[in-house]
């Protein structure tokens, strides 16, 4: 994944970087480093093993610069060390590279342009900026030859560089990683997303793939692959600073949890005025004449896809098709003849969700993206966007983002039904609903010393645990299981409760934790009867029951929303039971190992 940034111009570069490096961190924290320049070439390249904290110690204050480009890692090729950190330099020592991304054809490169080269570390990294070096030989510029390396370099990447005998120069590029520009007055930036540089500026220019920048401090030229230059407009980001802030919060979870009620009624107030649905015509109409949806996403934003597929079959009568994008190109369902295709994508920017993406438009297939991230590459390159309007969503964990995708697929399958007149979406009054999911969340949010007693003891020491449901309780249950194994590193299963017998009971024993989910009628009878199961096996149980099939012996009881819509109030005690386990374990709960936010290699 990674996060880059770079800075050209009137800022001291090493501060940019290093405050844009922190608002990087979700996208990788096992390493990173800078380098800095000037007019002088006084330079400065240093690396660290471990947080943007460990690099920061290691920077003087003597550390400046004009010109400057940083790194934060995830790592992929080559274990988290200071010769694998980024940036990484030309084997002539010219050129300084940041990347993110992943260079697939990075093996034949090597053997056919750089055999006598000497690396330092194991990075597909390295092997570009070594071919640019290699291609400097026989170019007459550093444009040209970053342009026959880029030609040559096959895969995702989001490159900035230095060329050091022309410190006032950033050479960017990018094909599939994302990727933006930052205008200032004086200088100019580069980052991976626009919160990187929000604090120096709020104007943006996109980068598109295959094209190339050349980053002044007073000018930016774009061209595209054939050498030819491209004029784009800048757009306003309505980010603001105060979003993507803790404030009192110790951690950002617990911030985005407690934000869902808002965002709820956020999305109300976007999408509904004066009762009419301000979802776009071209949007209803793909909908309405699609045969099949099939929904394409990844983790919590799969999750939010399953808890949507019954409101979105009810109200737009038309079937609906879950699809794994990792999995897609090996599983590949058997197209309807007018299929769309849904992607949901908190970032916009995964790239399993994008290479499908690539493919049913290659089929001349229709598309909406569904995300937080307004010009995200799956937002642009798709036929229409719905934005979640979720605010920044920092933590590593998501929560509000998963809420907002089920109320935002809920505004577009009620917005259909009720344009072509479907029973279904005529007797759900869904700006009530959505009112009173938020109130109920609220409820729940208001409780949440009691879930944190609930979990103490429970699931501080154990290795393992299982969330059980049926219904839209089973697709809960899949994503309070990820959200406890992501930041826990507790081994959890989200099982259909009537499916424990059939083998999985075996794991059951003496003290294993199983939370369960009931959040109607009729699943009720049925999940209590998998709970007595667990419950003479061993299992210590925790029940999560809406109120109206609560009895008094239940643990946490939530105030009962519209039967569509019992995800957005039944997932709130596991996202709370995650956080509190979490938080009990004494690890890091917005930055767990081995993840990122944005998961940008396939
Ligand atoms: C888990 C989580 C991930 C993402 C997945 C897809 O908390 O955040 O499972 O849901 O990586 O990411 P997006 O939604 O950005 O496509």
């Amino acid at each position: 994944m990674c996060g880059i940034v770079g800075v050209v111009g009137t800022r001291n570069a090493t501060d940019v970087l290093i405050q844009g490096l922190q608002k990087l961190e979700y996208r990788g924290y096992d390493s990173a480093g800078i380098f800095v320049t000037d007019e002088t070439r006084t330079e400065t390249l240093i690396k660290a093993v471990g947080r943007i904290a460990k690099l920061q110690e290691k920077i003087g204050i003597e550390v400046n610069g004009s010109t400057g480009i940083g790194h934060t890692r995830w790592a992929t090729h080559g274990v988290a060390s200071e010769d694998n950190a980024h940036p990484h330099v030309s084997e002539t020592g010219r050129y300084v590279l940041v990347h993110n991304g992943v260079i697939e054809n990075f093996k034949e490169l090597k053997e056919e342009y750089l055999v006598a080269d000497t690396f330092v570390g194991q990075t597909d990294t390295e092997i570009a900026v070594h071919l640019i070096g290699e291609m400097a030989k026989t170019s007459a510029t550093t444009q040209e030859a970053f342009a026959k390396a880029l030609k040559l370099i096959q895969g995702s990447f989001a490159f900035a560089m230095v060329d050091r005998e022309e410190p006032g120069t950033l050479y960017v590029a990018k094909n599939k990683s994302p990727l933006l520009i930052g205008l200032g007055e004086g200088y100019n930036l580069v980052g991976s997303d626009a919160m990187a540089m929000i604090r120096e500026t709020k104007n943006f220019v996109e980068i598109h793939d295959n094209e190339m920048v050349i980053v002044k401090k007073e000018s930016v030229e774009i061209f595209d692959a054939s050498g030819a230059k491209i004029e784009r407009e800048h757009y306003v980001a309505e980010l603001d600073l105060s979003d993507i802030g803790k404030g009192t919060y110790p951690y950002y979870m617990l911030k985005e949890i407690d934000e869902q009620p808002s965002v709820i009624r956020r999305i109300i107030q976007k999408y509904v005025v004066d009762g009419e649905y301000q979802v776009e015509q071209g949007i209803i109409d793909a909908v309405t004449e699609a045969d099949r949806i099939y929904i394409v996403a990844a983790g919590t934003s799969y999750h939010a896809g399953y808890a949507s597929k019954e409101f979105f079959e009810k109200m737009t009568e038309t079937p609906v098709e879950l699809c794994l994008s990792s999995e897609f190109g090996y599983n590949i369902p058997l197209l309807s003849k007018k299929p769309l295709f849904i992607y949901i994508s908190q970032s916009g920017e995964t790239a399993d969700s994008r290479q499908v993406l690539v493919k049913t438009s290659a089929l001349g297939h229709k598309s909406l993206t569904i995300t937080n991230g307004p010009g995200s590459t799956l937002s642009r390159e798709a036929d229409f966007t719905l934005l979640l309007n979720a605010g920044p969503e920092i933590a590593v964990a998501s929560t509000k983002a998963y809420t907002a995708q089920i109320a935002v697929m809920a505004v577009l399958a009620k917005a259909v039904g009720a344009a072509n007149g479907y029973e279904a979406a005529k007797e759900f009054d869904l700006e009530h609903e959505l009112a009173l999911v938020a109130t109920s969340m609220v409820a729940t949010l208001d409780d949440k010393e009691k879930i944190a007693n609930i979990v103490e003891g429970l699931l501080t020491g154990t290795r393992n645990a299982f969330y059980i449901g049926r219904g839209a309780d089973y697709f809960v249950a899949m994503e309070g299981s990820l959200k406890l194994k992501e930041i826990s590193y507790i081994q959890c299963e989200g099982f259909a409760a009537g499916e424990l017998k059939h083998g999985t009971i075996a794991l059951i024993e003496e003290g294993t934790p199983v939370q369960a989910i009931i959040s109607g009628a009729n699943t009720a009878s049925h999940t209590r009867g998998n709970i007595m199961e667990v419950e003479s096996r061993g299992a210590k149980v925790i029940t999560i029951v809406a109120a109206d099939c609560a009895v008094p012996t239940d643990d946490i009881i939530v105030p009962t929303v519209h039967k569509y819509l019992t995800s957005l109030a039944m997932v709130i005690p596991t996202q709370l039971i995650a956080y509190y386990a979490t938080l009990q374990r004494g690890l890091d709960i917005d930055k767990p190992r081995n993840l990122a936010k944005s998961v940008t290699v396939e």
